[in-house]
């Protein structure tokens, strides 16, 4: 079994909002993150899915140290994130990186392709003069920039938005990380190129033994990427196992709601498997019960209405935050 590389310990996040006077919004607290704690294991692709708005960027940042946890530890290969200083913090720099959704969130636009590839390897002094400009070629080979000299003088703005985000994938990996952070990396591209990114992901990961922490909001991605998946809802894990384990045997009622949301191909009508999801949402007091309670079929009043579920074990490597998880108990469809 390998050994965690990256683990969060009860971590908690809670962003203060503006109020708007215009559109009548009050100032407020938003809890992005609660309590939330996992292992991600070295060499493998685990996938975190949920809705927009679950707190998966947030994880991420958390991550890659673009923001601090209000409470709990990250940790990676056994160094606690926060007491990270001076040449410590600036190796970690290095060994962690982030792919974002939008590639210009990390290519300047002044920069041309080969400024911006060659420029994390400068900061890091990982090489100079003939080999700092193989490996960035070489990089840009291996995203699939083919022949990389006809790229390397371009700017972003003369590539498409795949090829902007091979260069971006190019700028992470060519630090050969330890770790890294995909966030929606495919979510602005259409489908066949979508496939193209996976594909250099899973090539990445065999080449250099990377491990990824693949965002996404589409099971389907997850299934195709990921060794292992948790899902997020509202800021909580709600289940966590091995992606074909989830997705076949899906043990929480909102998996199994996102599971019904999938597209099926060639079939007439939608018809859902699970039926886990209220057509109207429930009233009653978000804040003390489960946070799937108001959407959720199966809740049991008194008891999901009242208490947060943890989550618990239910077999090897298998998570879930639910009273009544499988078929198990609650109101079995009606609603109650
Ligand atoms: N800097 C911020 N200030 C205030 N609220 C924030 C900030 N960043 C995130 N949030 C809020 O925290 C919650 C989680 O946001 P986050 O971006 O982590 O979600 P997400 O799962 O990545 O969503 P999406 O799929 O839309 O990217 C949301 O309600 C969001 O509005
Ligand atoms: S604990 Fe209750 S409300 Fe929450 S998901 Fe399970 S059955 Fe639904
Ligand atoms: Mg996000």
């Amino acid at each position: 079994m390998p050994e965690p590389i990256l683990k969060l310990e009860e971590v908690s996040k809670t962003y203060r909002t503006k109020g708007s006077m215009f559109g009548g919004r009050a100032a407020g607290l938003v809890k992005a993150l609660q309590c939330v704690s996992l292992e991600v294991l070295k060499g493998e692709i685990f996938g975190l899915v949920g809705e927009s708005g679950s707190g998966k960027t947030t994880a991420g940042r958390l991550i890659v140290k673009l923001e601090s946890p209000e409470s709990g530890r990250v940790l990676l290969n056994g160094e606690v994130l926060s007491t990270l200083r001076g040449r410590r913090l600036k190796a970690y720099r290095r060994r962690v990186q982030m792919i974002f959704q939008d590639p210009y969130q990390s290519l300047n636009p002044q920069l041309s392709i080969y400024e911006s590839v060659v420029e994390p390897i400068t900061i890091h002094r990982l090489a100079a003069g003939r080999e700092r400009m193989e490996r960035v070629l070489s990089m840009i080979q291996t995203v699939g920039l083919s022949p990389p000299e006809s790229f390397v003088n371009r700017y972003p703005h003369q590539l498409s938005g795949g090829q902007r985000q091979r260069v971006a994938i190019a700028r992470a990996m060519v630090l050969e990380p330890d770790f890294v952070v995909a966030d929606e990396p495919t979510s602005m591209l259409d489908a066949s190129y979508s496939a193209k990114i996976f594909n250099i992901i899973l090539e990445m990961r065999k080449r250099f033994g990377i491990t990824i922490l693949f965002i996404t909001h589409s099971l389907a991605a997850a299934r195709y990427l990921c060794d292992r998946i948790a899902v997020i809802y509202r800021g909580h894990l709600m289940e966590v196992g091995t992606a074909a384990e989830v997705i076949h045997h899906p043990l929480h009622p909102y998996t199994r709601a996102l599971i019904d949301a999938l597209p099926k191909f060639g079939l007439a009508e939608q018809i859902p498997r699970y039926n886990t999801l209220l057509e109207e949402e429930r009233a009653g007091v978000e804040a003390v019960g489960c946070p799937f309670f108001m959407r959720c079929r199966k809740a049991h009043r008194t008891q999901c209405g009242r208490e947060v579920p943890g989550l618990e074990p239910v077999g090897p490597g298998r998570f879930v935050a639910c009273f009544f998880p499988g078929n198990g108990g609650g109101a079995g469809g009606k609603g109650s």
